[in-house]
């Protein structure tokens, strides 16, 4: 095997494996980049047996901002370039469905103030609306909030009575968990017209969600609620006022939808490596700490999964809900693991 593969590279200059990474919990803790993540990194840039640069993506069920942006700070926390090519975010596959509502009111969700309106914009979406909008045009539809500064100054002046939502992306953590469980009520209830009758909700308004993760790790000594939170919160409300949950569509880590974008993605930093269309995908090795979101999403795309324990699985607790090729303490061990082979 040592031989066979490292030949294989040599002649065909094809990359005989390629990595995954997810970002809180392997590479980052808040903040703070991880030690190891620095160490990883430098051990694919070429400090490796076979002297060669491994491809990498980044896998993130985290958003907020642009990609170029979230990259400029991914850059300057690890001290090594990474691209918007090689960087995958929770919504970033949204820009494979804005064709569906480019033209179209739509409510976006999630991050500070209008960071998203401004994310949603640069994907396409010419009519992107905040809840922080709904409460400045009609501070009645949730009086337990009053718009700081800043909100209010990333407000726009829209009529929502007029404006008929037709759909609502939650593209990152909510910030306010009441007003947008009560505005997306509101939209959904009135088909669109937010303060418009309620009437049977007939699911015409998509309501569509980025990131499921129930937890993620930062620098707290415990995981952290994610999105995945906010949707269960959600439907419990709707539930409790429609006597069903609402159907909705998911994106992120583990959906199918976002391990085939990263395919596309990872072929096409193969093809420019190669000068050459990529056919066969090599081995692709995933590097999580969420047994629900990185191991079970590796597992069901035919990837290898690696699960390192600086994140939100513990071993500890007990076996991972999803078995991963194979464990390592941190992410620097994942890779070294994996070119053992070579060494
Ligand atoms: O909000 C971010 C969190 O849900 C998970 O991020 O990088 O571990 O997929 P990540
Ligand atoms: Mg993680």
């Amino acid at each position: 095997v040592r031989r066979g593969i490292s030949d294989h590279a040599t002649q065909f200059r094809e990359p005989p494996l390629v990595f995954a990474f997810d970002i809180d919990g392997v590479l980052v803790r808040g903040a703070q980049a991880l030690p190891a993540a620095k160490r990883a990194l430098n051990i694919l840039q070429g400090d490796n047996p076979m002297r060669m640069k491994i491809p990498f993506i980044l896998m993130t069920n985290g958003g907020g901002l642009g990609e170029e942006e979230r990259c400029r700070r991914l850059t300057s926390r690890l001290g090594f370039e990474i691209r918007p090519s090689q960087f995958i975010q929770a919504h970033t596959v949204l820009k494979t469905v804005v064709h569906k509502y480019a033209d179209h009111p739509v409510l976006v969700l999630g991050g500070r103030n209008d960071d998203i309106r401004k994310v949603a914009e640069r994907y396409g979406f010419k009519h992107a609306y905040t809840t922080l909008d709904v409460k400045a045009w009609n501070p009645a539809v949730w009086p337990f909030h009053d718009l700081t500064e800043a909100e209010r100054a990333s407000t726009k002046e829209v009529d929502f009575s007029k404006t008929p939502i037709r759909a609502i992306f939650v593209y990152h953590d909510p910030r306010n968990w009441a007003l947008d469980v009560q505005v997306i009520c509101d939209v959904i209830l009135s088909g669109g017209l937010i303060g418009g009758p309620y009437k049977d909700p007939d699911g015409s308004v998509e309501l569509i969600f980025c990131n499921p993760d129930l937890l993620w790790r930062n620098e707290f000594d415990r995981p952290r609620i994610g999105q995945g939170g906010f949707r269960v919160a959600f439907q419990a409300v709707y539930k409790e006022l429609t006597g069903s949950n609402y159907p909705y569509t998911q994106y992120g880590k583990p959906t199918a939808a976002t391990y085939q974008f990263a395919e596309t993605v990872l072929r096409k930093i193969l093809e420019d490596l190669q000068g050459k269309a990529v056919h066969q995908m090599p081995s692709v090795y995933m590097v999580g700490d969420n047994p629900e979101s990185d191991i079970a999403g590796a597992n069901g795309a035919g990837w290898h999964s690696v699960l390192v324990h600086t994140g939100v699985y513990e071993p500890e607790n007990g076996p991972p809900t999803h078995t991963p090729s194979y464990e390592a303490n941190d992410v620097e061990e994942a890779i070294r693991i994996r070119m053992r082979v070579f060494s």
